[in-house]
């Protein structure tokens, strides 16, 4: 690493206004609480006994938080070259305005359907409109569509392959994915701040080794995002943990995966960050029959309160065996050849089976617990994915690629 070109000021600078955004946004959170209640944007907690308001969507003061540091910040980077009068460098400025803007525009979309409770085809489209700023940036800046191919693919394929426009639908699908996949692992209090913060904590950890690589300044200029954005999560978190005082609502799911997703593609490393959201695509991909209506999809699938006990305990759906057709039918059969959910079948073809989430999946296997507990698992399991995805990435690719 060239020591003169990296300049330690602008990230020292990063720091201190991202732990002055934590304390103003761990203060504003709650004295907004009303302001939220009164629009009635709320929501009931339903794993607790006295089933109060909860004000929702306080992702949207988080991201507005992250935003204004994000603002106050853009000429931080560049102010040698303001100063200097040097060359100034337009490609990496635009870089930086429309990440943000593809994030803005996110909350912004977030922010809607949380108010207007969108459909779940709306939940595809907004994410692909706000990442379209971001990718014609990718397209005026790099339009490096080549992907090297792994060694055992390499007599078929050759060295590199380029993509062409199949690489910027991959881009536009990651913010789809990341943006759903954060939304779809929720309904325990804290499991989506928690989640978030962990995938948020390991692209950090990412950033910070590969900071003495040749590609440093992308990691950087990653780092110049995931820091803020780790403190107004913390900021969130704090007031989002069990018992839950504000509910973050659909626009931190969409402003945390479009910052994922913004940093993972200006950044040049989304195979990456895609290896920490391991849990969210088990999630993902055990939910298929539900998301694609193979199976009854309920409105909620977290998990079901038991006032007795306090406990949680898997939610089901029920159907009919006949009812279904024969893909859901071969999915169906080959879950309950692996046990991997819980199928209860009546004389008359009634059947009883758990949703299909990660977060029922954890209460099959362990049994009914508390609330927090069952959090702490499910982000102890995010954890878990995060090493396994370190493993992956650095003595496992050797394996397949020339690192
Ligand atoms: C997604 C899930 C849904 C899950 C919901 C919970 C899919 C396809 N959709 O829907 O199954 O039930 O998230 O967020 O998987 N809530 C709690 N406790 C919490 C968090 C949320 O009770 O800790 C409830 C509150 O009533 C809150 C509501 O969930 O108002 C928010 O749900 P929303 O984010 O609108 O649901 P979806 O994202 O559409
Ligand atoms: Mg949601």
């Amino acid at each position: 690493m060239d020591q003169a070109e990296f300049r330690t000021l602008p990230m020292a600078i990063n720091v201190a206004m991202s732990v002055c955004t934590y304390f103003l946004t761990v203060r504003l959170i709650p004295s907004l609480k009303d302001t939220f209640i009164k629009a009635n944007l709320c929501g009931i907690d339903m794993s607790k006994k006295n089933r109060i308001k909860i004000p929702e969507a306080l992702g949207v003061v988080c991201g507005c938080s992250f935003l204004v540091t994000m603002f106050l910040f853009i000429p931080i980077p560049f102010s040698d070259y303001i100063f200097k009068n040097a060359d100034f460098p337009h490609n990496e400025f635009v870089e930086l305005l429309a990440a943000l803007l593809s994030i803005c525009c996110m909350l912004l979309l977030g922010f809607a359907d949380d108010v207007l409770d969108l459909r779940w085809r709306h939940k595809l489209l907004l994410p692909t409109i706000a990442s379209l700023p971001l990718l014609m940036v990718y397209y005026v800046n790099f339009n490096s569509t080549v992907i090297i191919v792994p060694k055992p693919m390499r007599p078929f394929l050759g060295l590199s392959v380029s993509l062409g426009i199949l690489y910027y639908v991959y881009m536009g699908m990651l913010a789809v994915f990341c943006t759903n996949a954060i939304n779809i692992l929720a309904g325990v209090n804290g499991l989506e701040v928690g989640q978030s913060l962990i995938i948020a904590g390991s692209i950090l950890a990412f950033n910070i080794v590969e900071l003495s690589g040749d590609l440093w300044k992308a990691h950087q200029f990653s780092m110049y995002f995931i820091i803020p954005y780790i403190a107004v999560c913390l900021a969130l978190f704090k007031h989002n943990w069990y018992p839950s005082k504000v509910f973050v609502g659909d626009t931190f799911c969409y402003f945390s995966g479009m910052t994922f997703a913004v940093v993972g593609i200006i950044g040049h490393f989304s195979k990456t960050t895609l290896l920490f959201f391991i849990p969210q695509i088990l999630n993902f991909l055990y939910s298929v029959p539900q998301l694609f209506h193979l199976v009854p999809c309920p409105r909620h699938r977290l998990p079901r309160y038991d006032p007795e006990t306090d406990k949680m305990n898997p939610s089901t759906t029920v159907f009919k065996y006949g009812d279904l057709n024969i893909l859901a039918r071969f999915i169906m059969r080959i879950f309950k050849t692996f046990k991997i959910v819980q199928w209860k079948e009546d004389s008359d073809g009634t059947i009883t089976c758990n949703n299909l989430t990660i977060i029922n999946f954890v209460l099959i296997m362990f049994g009914p617990m508390r609330e927090p507990t069952l959090t702490t698992i499910l982000l102890t399991i995010q954890v878990a994915g995060t090493l396994l995805a370190f493993v992956i990435r650095y003595p496992l690719a050797s394996v397949f690629y020339d690192v």
